[in-house]
């Protein structure tokens, strides 16, 4: 039996900012078959320390530079996969995860003792599998660092699950590691004038891959690759799209204890009932027959707010009803914060970040937003289909990969879809989806149901992991 390492800056159900969690609390155990047996590891932030009773089970040294310091390790059995989380209050006993000044200095450290750490697991390390820039530094320490056998030989994928963000920090981080300078000299983790996490990741990786076909081929362009195209380039026979799944026992309105009633695509009216108690809830006026609209998101330019914020009046035109879940950026926070005043019992923001009321949420509306300015794929529109909620999406990343837009002749599809990033653009596929809704609701029907019978599982994605890791195994 091989042995992959899933490392990451999040995972459920242990700690969540976004879909990297989602992904992380479900790939392994999807992976995990007679071949292969999958281990996660993460830091151990004061959110996880201070909620859950895990077993504290080693202690080993980091060293980096002159100075060492100590990391614990901490262990814990969930769903059939092994946890194990690396501690050090210095660095992770904070209120957040991310968004510190020594955050390079903090990851540093957690790419180390990651690679330390293998030095006292009861089991042997086949693929070390490395998740965005928090990582990016394993596979050049893996390969360049160390001089042992075992870590020479372990193998490495880096999967990218956002390019924006690159940890790009100072040259003297360069410190931290006790690494050949050669390496920031002839540029391959060199990025401007500093250290890049991400391009190290890139071109160190044994395979590199994102989460969806379509945004493998978006980030070799200058539109998408946050200028990483010429680094991804270089990689381009070695780098693959492999679309996202979820968890679909987590993510099931038949089981769903977050919900008011039950429902299935053979049997709909319970999310009838979903939709009165949310408009309850949240104070919108309660009413069957009017087209439910929610978006359930990190409030980031990422998400094409600009799109919403300028057609936000245009829409609410219509006779829709709005409900935003997100929390993020104070400015765009600001702007939703006027809805309810402007549109009482017809709009609604709710300003955080709520698991509970995201089931409630995606269960109770009839039609996600998500008109992404990029989109390496998106969990939400994934979960929304589940849910019998139609997507209406940019036709991006792996929105385009995931969401088929309603064909009116031939009567398929899972959504709707618009291409251009534009606000007109929007609004015009908004009306033709409400369009369909109030006029021909046998179709929108038709759409919940192909929505709902859309495989999302990881079942096909997990054989295409298994099959890279077969060929970088050989
Ligand atoms: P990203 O990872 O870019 O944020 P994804 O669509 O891949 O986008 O994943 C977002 C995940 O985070 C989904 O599971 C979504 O339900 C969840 N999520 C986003 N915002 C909130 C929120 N405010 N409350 C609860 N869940 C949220
Ligand atoms: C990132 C991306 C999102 C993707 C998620 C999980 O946060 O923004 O599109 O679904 O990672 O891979």
């Amino acid at each position: 039996m091989r042995k992959i390492l899933f490392v990451a800056s999040e995972g459920l159900p242990y700690i969540k900012s976004g879909g990297l969690a989602d992904v992380i609390g479900s790939l392994p155990q999807a992976i995990n078959c007679a071949k292969y047996s999958c281990a996660v590891v993460l830091p151990l932030y004061k959110k996880i320390k201070d909620k859950y009773n895990l077993e504290k089970i080693n202690s080993f040294n980091v060293q980096s530079g002159l100075i060492n310091t100590v990391a614990d390790l901490y262990y814990q059995k969930f769903n059939e996969v092994e946890y194990y989380f690396i501690a050090n209050d210095r660095y992770f006993y904070r209120d957040g995860m991310y968004g510190y000044v020594d955050d390079g200095e903090r990851f540093a450290f957690f790419n180390k003792a990651v690679l330390e750490m293998l030095n006292i697991l009861p089991f042997k390390v086949d693929i070390l599998a490395c998740n965005d820039w928090h990582t990016g530094m394993i596979p050049i320490l893996c390969k360049k660092e160390y001089t042992d056998e075992y870590h020479r030989n372990i193998k490495t994928t880096y999967t990218i699950h956002n390019l924006l963000f690159q940890g790009n920090f100072p040259e003297n981080l360069l410190d931290y590691f006790n690494l050949d300078r050669k390496y920031y000299e002839n540029g391959d983790i060199r990025f401007d004038d500093g250290i890049s996490f991400m391009k190290a990741g890139i071109l160190y990786a044994d395979k590199v891959t994102t989460v969806s076909q379509s945004y493998a081929r978006e980030i070799l362009t200058e539109e998408y690759s946050e200028r990483m195209d010429g680094v991804l380039r270089v990689r381009e026979n070695d780098l693959c799209g492999i679309v996202n799944g979820i968890d679909t026992r987590m993510w099931d309105s038949k089981t769903d204890a977050n919900l008011i009633a039950d429902y299935s695509v053979t049997k709909l009216s319970g999310k009838k009932k979903c939709k009165k108690h949310l408009q309850e809830m949240l104070g919108l006026r309660v009413a069957d027959d009017v087209l439910l609209v929610g978006m359930i998101s990190r409030l980031t330019w990422q998400k094409g707010v600009s799109l919403l914020l300028e057609k936000l009046s245009a829409m609410m035109n219509q006779d829709i009803q709005l409900i935003i879940l997100g929390t993020g950026d104070n400015y765009i926070e600001s702007q939703f914060k006027q809805l309810e005043y402007t549109y009482p019992h017809r709009a609604v923001f709710y300003c955080g970040y709520n698991e509970a009321l995201s089931h409630q949420v995606y269960a109770g509306i009839d039609m996600l937003l998500m008109p992404s300015l990029f989109e390496p794929c998106g969990i939400s529109q994934l979960i929304a289909m589940r849910y019998g909620s139609l997507p209406l999406v940019r036709e991006v990343g792996g929105l385009k990969d995931t969401v088929i837009p309603y064909n009116e002749y031939e009567h398929t599809g899972n959504g709707f879809s618009f291409r251009n990033f534009s606000g007109d653009d929007l609004l015009n596929v908004l009306k033709y989806a409400l369009n369909v809704y109030y006029y021909r609701p046998k179709e929108w029907k038709m759409l919940m149901k192909n929505a709902m019978n859309t495989d999302v599982s990881w079942n096909c994605s997990a054989q295409q992991y298994i099959a890279l890791f077969d060929e970088i195994l050989g």
